[in-house]
């Protein structure tokens, strides 16, 4: 029997601690060395998973199988410059040894391609991202929700084989996705997901602002909310759309894209675009 393979975690915020205990947990990676931006927040993710050896600094990470990068999108493409550095000049270096496998390095963002990765490809390290379509608010919650999360995996050809029993392993549903694609297919993510509590943070000032009791306006919040998702999965998009827009009731869009505007130009520019969408939704 093989081994189990060596994990080290960079960025242990929602989605290094989740991954990362949900490996340790399942015996899938051996969860070596933990670097965030402080010692106090690597060792706090050390505790979190429940392995690992929290470092202080790049230089300090040890060799291993499998490099995670799980810092945020900003940071992928400095924190594998400078991990490549670190490691093209340390005496025992990671380079790839005849008859090894080469290190696997991959980052977890949706929206970026393995290229962010370049440096560690430059030194014979195979690389890739893997992206689990799961809003990680809260790691304890994450954990949780992972099996059956869908997981979009791209790059070197080994590295992806490499990852994805790893993923499987914990529940989640592997799939392909073209580098070229990337952006676009995040940005289905930020819309089925991230822009929702900005639509109801909007929408509770807007009640709160024209008058409505505080309790009313959180119960409405709830309520609301669960009427609006029952429709949705009962029904579809086109069949749970209701409102002016869809009705072509475009003097009304009208007027109240106006009273949004003066209320909040932002939120205004909103209104309106969403209106066109929905009246172009409910004409498809
Ligand atoms: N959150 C989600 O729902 C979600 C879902 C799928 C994919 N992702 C992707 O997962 C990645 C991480 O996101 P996240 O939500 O887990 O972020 P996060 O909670 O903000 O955690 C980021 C972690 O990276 C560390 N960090 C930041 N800059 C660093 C650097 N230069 N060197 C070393 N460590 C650094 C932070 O250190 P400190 O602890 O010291 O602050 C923190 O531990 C991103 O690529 C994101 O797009 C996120």
């Amino acid at each position: 029997m093989s081994a189990m393979k060596s994990i080290n975690i960079i960025g242990g915020g929602r989605v290094g601690k989740t991954l990362g205990r949900a490996w340790h947990s399942s015996a899938s990676y051996r969860v070596q060395d933990v670097l965030t931006r402080s010692l106090a927040s690597a060792q706090q993710a050390v505790a979190f998973i429940g392995a690992g050896h929290a470092t202080a600094a790049l230089a300090d990470l040890r060799s291993a199988d499998v490099w995670m990068l799980a810092v945020p999108d900003s940071q992928i493409a400095p924190t594998a410059a400078a991990l490549a550095q670190a490691v093209a000049t340390r005496p025992s270096s990671d380079r790839p040894q005849p008859g090894n496998p080469p290190p696997i390095a991959f980052h977890c963002s949706g929206a970026l391609s393995a290229d962010e990765l370049a440096p560690l490809r430059a030194l014979g390290w195979q690389v890739a991202s893997a992206h689990c379509l799961l809003s990680f608010a809260n790691p304890g919650l994450a954990l949780q929700q992972l099996a059956g999360t869908p997981c979009a995996l791209e790059g070197d050809p080994a590295a992806v084989s490499a990852l994805q029993p790893a993923f499987e392993h914990l529940g989640a549903r592997c799939f392909g996705l073209a580098a070229e694609h990337k952006l676009l297919y995040h940005a289905g993510a930020v819309f089925a997901t991230n822009f929702l509590p900005v639509l109801q943070d909007l929408a509770q000032q807007l009640w709160l602002d024209s008058g409505m009791p505080a309790g009313m306006a959180a119960q409405l919040h709830s309520t609301l909310l669960r009427n609006a998702v029952d429709n949705l999965l009962a029904l579809g998009p086109v069949g749970a759309l209701t409102g002016p827009a869809a009705r072509g009731d475009l003097a009304l869009v009208q007027r109240q894209g106006e009273a949004v505007a003066q209320w909040n130009a932002t939120a205004g520019e909103a209104y309106r675009s969403l209106s066109q969408l929905a009246a172009k939704l409910a004409a498809s």
